[in-house]
């Protein structure tokens, strides 16, 4: 069995779908639901005998010490986090109290109950932390990708709580040989992401007929994983990394934003042509740019292919062709979405 937390949001509930799939184990998922979790994530897996969904934070030490008392897993890994820099910058603090303080909870119950293991249980045990690309800050257009030993260089409030986490996990195993692992990864994609990013929120708003905000000229420049690569990425660390170590993860999929817009303008205009027909890019509208901005990530992911023999299988394009279709064939789940506090943040942020 293992537990892992954050599995209703994007990233998790897309690995307990891919768990739930290619294993026979049990799976434990501690969510608190949050605005970004939600139980329609997870439609499919809830009725499975080997999902137990548990609604509660990873900061509630007694909670998650029972938690792994009780059912033993042999492995955690947290998804669980504020996960959106536009928020951060709203609204910091709770992006301490979840990344920050709720990791150190987090990690201490882990600790005490590994700590309470014996023999091959306590040898063999594992606690994976999902980081960030972020952490190491902004890259020039040319510069190389980021490597594990990169200095941390956060400039968002996001960024700068992730990479206080990663840090609390790394001082874990330097003290007391608690046996993490961790793992930064670059933007992911693929169904299920909270339309608030930079791709659902396209999708979901030409669907919507409605404008796409780009931040300053657009030419800021991110890495694109798809989110199936990425699960594959965190079982082949789980199963085979070394306690102690870092793995960076990217799909080797470096866009420019506008370029990005524009490609699933294109797409939408085959699959979804407007009723006058006319292409979807006029919908592109340039707002103020985000403050502390970041230029660029790339992500050199050479340790996890040499040491780990992992490679992203997913293109863009096939990838982007996946995620457009699942967002136009579940309409509900993207009224699910709306009817939360969601219309709220895209009014304020937007208007
Ligand atoms: P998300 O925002 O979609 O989901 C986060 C999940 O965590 C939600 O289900 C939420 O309910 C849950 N959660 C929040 N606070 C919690 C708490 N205190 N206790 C228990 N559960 C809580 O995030 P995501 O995009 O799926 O990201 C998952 C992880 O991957 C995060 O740690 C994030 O920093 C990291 N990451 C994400 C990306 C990306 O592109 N999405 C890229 C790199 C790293
Ligand atoms: P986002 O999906 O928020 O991820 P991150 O900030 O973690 O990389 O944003 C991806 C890029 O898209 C980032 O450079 C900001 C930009 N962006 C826009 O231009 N407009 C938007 O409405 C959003 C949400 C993002």
């Amino acid at each position: 069995m293992i537990l892992v937390t954050g599995g209703a949001g994007f990233i998790g509930s897309n690995f307990v779908q891919n768990w739930l799939t290619s294993t026979k184990e049990k799976l434990i998922n501690l969510d608190k639901l949050t605005y970004a979790g939600n139980k329609i994530n997870l439609d499919i897996c809830l009725n499975d005998p080997n999902h137990i969904f548990i609604e509660g934070d990873i900061g509630d030490s007694e909670k998650v010490f029972k938690l792994l008392e009780q059912n033993k897993p042999r492995a955690v890994i947290n998804f669980a986090a504020e996960s959106h820099v536009d928020r951060s910058i709203e609204l910091p603090g709770i992006f301490f109290e979840t990344n920050v303080m709720g990791t150190l909870n987090l990690l201490e119950s882990c600790k005490k109950y590994w700590l309470s293991l014996e023999g091959k249980e306590k040898e063999n045990f594992r606690f994976l932390h999902i980081s960030t690309d972020e952490v190491y800050g902004s890259l020039d257009k040319f510069e190389e990708g980021f490597d594990e030993d990169d200095p941390f260089r956060p400039n968002s409030p996001y960024s700068a709580s992730k990479a206080s986490s990663d840090l609390l996990v790394r001082s874990y195993f330097k003290t007391f040989n608690f046996p993490v692992l961790t793992s930064n990864c670059s933007n992911n994609f693929g169904p299920h992401q909270y339309p608030e990013k930079l791709i659902p929120l396209t999708i979901f708003n030409l669907i919507q007929k409605k404008e796409i905000p780009i931040y300053g000229k657009g030419d800021q420049v991110r890495d694109w994983l798809f989110v199936t690569d990425h699960c594959e990425a965190i079982k082949l660390i789980l199963e085979k990394g070394t306690a102690g170590q870092v793995y960076n993860v990217g799909g080797n999929n470096e866009r420019e934003n506008l370029e990005v817009v524009k490609e699933i303008c294109r797409k939408l205009d085959s699959v979804l042509p407007r009723d006058d027909l006319s292409p979807y890019e006029e919908l592109i509208k340039f707002v103020d740019d985000r403050p502390g901005h970041d230029l660029r990530y790339a992500i050199n992911s050479k340790k996890i292919k040499t040491e780990l023999g992992w490679e992203p299988v997913e293109s863009f394009n096939s990838g982007l062709d996946k995620t457009i279709q699942w967002y136009l064939n579940n309409p509900l789940w993207l009224k699910e979405i709306k009817s939360t506090d969601y219309s709220e943040w895209i009014n304020k942020q937007y208007s």
